[in-house]
């Protein structure tokens, strides 16, 4: 198996997010990262209820880290299909099985989260996913086609970021370096407005662009919503909110990553948005508490679990 068939560079957004930006190609900080989502596929695995010999079904797989990790956890017996609307990731997700030898085991389908159209109604047991319903615009469509996959007493379990706040706080910052636009140039908060710069890049900063935003038009609470809609019953939920020590502990991974497939980095903001002078500004203000290993992440994530009625 060659390797650097699986790390290639794409043109595809999701292929380039999962195996490149997310990590801004660094080493250890991509360790670091695998390890924080090996924790949430577990716990999402740990309420999925997959028995050994069950139906799978792992939507928005990416590299088919939630579907490897149940085969792993619950046995050769484990029938998983893997959709996704990257061919790309499909591709990887393929290549890797083969190597870990278990794609005898697997489906790779090429199919949105919202539609699920290539899944034969009432053929699986379980529906797993992870980050994948924050960035479908439609999510009632997707409870819609899970229920519609699933066989009665099936199951769903699933993890989502929670983006909102970081939408809120966005929203926030613009009316706040909206305001310096009335005072003297000499007098404005540069810093201020360079931070609104980078937010804006990455996250809706006003209340109609949060509106429109898949990523954070919606709460916990919404999840819960949709699935009491469709139908499902013995509904739990979980929000996790974890205040962490950051993970990133360099300022080329601090600016080099993105948070999220549509986000460009802080690195790219800079260098598209920043002058020279505003780039040097920021820098001073910002770098040396990352190098001191000051930050805190703010980790928001919901865990919703169901069954399909009898
Ligand atoms: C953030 S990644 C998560 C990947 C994987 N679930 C994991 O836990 O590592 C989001 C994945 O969802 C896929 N995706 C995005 N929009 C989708 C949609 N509408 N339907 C199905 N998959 C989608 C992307 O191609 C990508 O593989």
């Amino acid at each position: 198996m060659n390797n650097a068939s699986l790390t290639s560079p794409s043109n595809d957004l999701w292929a380039d997010w999962l195996l490149h930006r997310r990590f801004a190609d660094d080493p250890v900080y991509t360790e670091r990262v695998r390890i924080v989502v090996q924790g949430y596929i577990d716990r999402v695995l740990d309420h999925a209820h997959v028995a050994p010999d069950c139906c799978l079904l792992d939507v928005g797989a990416g590299e088919g880290s939630l579907g490897f990790r149940a085969i792993e956890r619950f046995g050769a017996g484990v029938k998983l299909t893997l959709t996704d609307i990257s061919e790309p990731m499909l591709h990887h997700a393929r290549l890797l099985a083969e190597e870990k030898g278990i794609a005898n085991q697997c489906r790779f389908v090429e199919s949105s989260a919202e539609s699920l159209s290539a899944i034969n109604d009432a053929s699986m047991d379980v529906i797993s996913t992870r980050s994948v319903l924050a960035y479908v615009a439609d999510k009632q469509a997707a409870f819609r086609a899970f229920s519609r996959v699933l066989k009665p007493g099936g199951r769903i379990s699933i993890a989502e970021p929670i983006f909102q706040d970081e939408a809120f706080d966005t929203v926030i910052l613009k009316n706040r370096a909206d305001a310096q636009a009335s005072l003297a140039t000499e007098s404005r908060d540069l810093g201020l407005i360079l931070l609104h710069r980078w937010k804006s890049a990455q996250f809706p900063d006003t209340p109609e662009k949060l509106t429109q935003s898949a990523i954070a038009n919606y709460s916990e609470r919404d999840l819960l919503r949709l699935a009491v809609a469709e139908g499902f019953t013995q509904i739990h939920l979980e929000l996790h909110i974890d205040v962490l020590p950051s993970i990133i502990q360099s300022w080329e991974v601090f600016i080099g990553a993105s948070p999220h497939p549509w986000a460009p980095s802080l690195n790219t903001i800079m260098e598209e948005q920043f002058s020279f002078e505003e780039r040097q500004h920021f820098e001073a203000m910002v770098r040396p508490s990352i190098e001191a290993g000051h930050p805190v992440s703010i980790d928001r994530m919901a865990y919703l679990s169901a069954t399909k009625p009898f």
